[in-house]
């Protein structure tokens, strides 16, 4: 990545991009999380650093390197993630969700650690906010609003589902069925989906990936703009 001279042709630009998994308390000593490493979402966060943007990185609880350059707001429930998103979001040019964020979190938390017993376990779960959900419907017409999207199957559509559902301006979709895709790895499968547009890109690494993201993103928005 090192190697290639950026063009600063985000020059002027807020960006906010949310990456990583949330956790979510069952009691003292135990959380519900994914597999999430926040990689796709740290790469964009260098690749628009490194192309000039005012970078605000609202990242979950994980071992990747953080990117430098960037603000950084480490956040753990997908609570958290919903305050510290919307209070930076009204004044973002660009806003990119690569986060895994919890669905559903413990209905209640327990003070002391849980006691195993005979039988089985329940564990009752009520509905975290969709952040991605809320920024859609509060959008300045002039914010370019990118999410993405997980599925194991049909994912195209799935995918274009969550693009009008959620107002976005794009969709970027990983298919976990595919081999270099999705959590963990340094590579990743995508398609970018837009209203008249699916583009896939190849396997590459993620920072490559975010490169195609962010061109598509910026000549996307230059379209919105004319
Ligand atoms: N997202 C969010 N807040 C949530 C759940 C998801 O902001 N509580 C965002 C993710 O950051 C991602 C997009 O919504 O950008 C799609 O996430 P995904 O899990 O693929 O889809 P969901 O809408 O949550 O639907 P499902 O998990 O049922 O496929
Ligand atoms: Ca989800």
């Amino acid at each position: 990545l090192r190697e290639i001279q950026y063009e600063k042709d985000l020059a002027g630009k807020k960006v906010l991009i949310t990456a990583g998994p949330t956790q979510e308390s069952i009691d003292p000593v135990r959380y519900i999380t994914n597999h999430s490493t926040g990689k796709m979402g740290y790469a964009l966060a260098t690749v628009c650093m490194r192309r000039g943007a005012d970078v605000t990185l609202v990242t979950g609880p994980t071992e990747t390197k953080k990117p430098e350059f960037v603000n950084i707001l480490t956040v753990t429930t997908a609570r958290e993630m919903f305050e510290a998103v919307t209070a930076h979001a009204p004044e973002q040019d660009i806003i990119i969700k690569a986060a895994a964020v919890a669905d559903y979190r413990p209905k209640y938390v327990s003070d002391e650690k849980v006691k195993k017993k005979d039988g089985a376990l329940s564990i009752e779960m009520e509905r975290t906010d969709d952040i991605l959900q809320y920024l859609g419907e509060h959008k300045r017409e002039d914010q370019y609003l990118c999410g993405f999207s997980m599925e194991t199957e049909h994912m195209l559509e799935n995918s274009r589902k969550k693009l009008k559902k959620k107002h976005l301006d794009m969709v970027v979709a990983n298919n976990l069925k595919v081999e270099g895709a999705g959590f963990g790895g340094n590579t990743n499968v995508v398609t970018m989906i837009t209203d008249d547009e699916e583009i896939s890109l190849e396997k590459m690494t993620k920072e490559e990936t975010a490169v195609h993201i962010v061109d598509r993103i910026l000549k996307e928005q230059k379209k919105k703009q004319t």
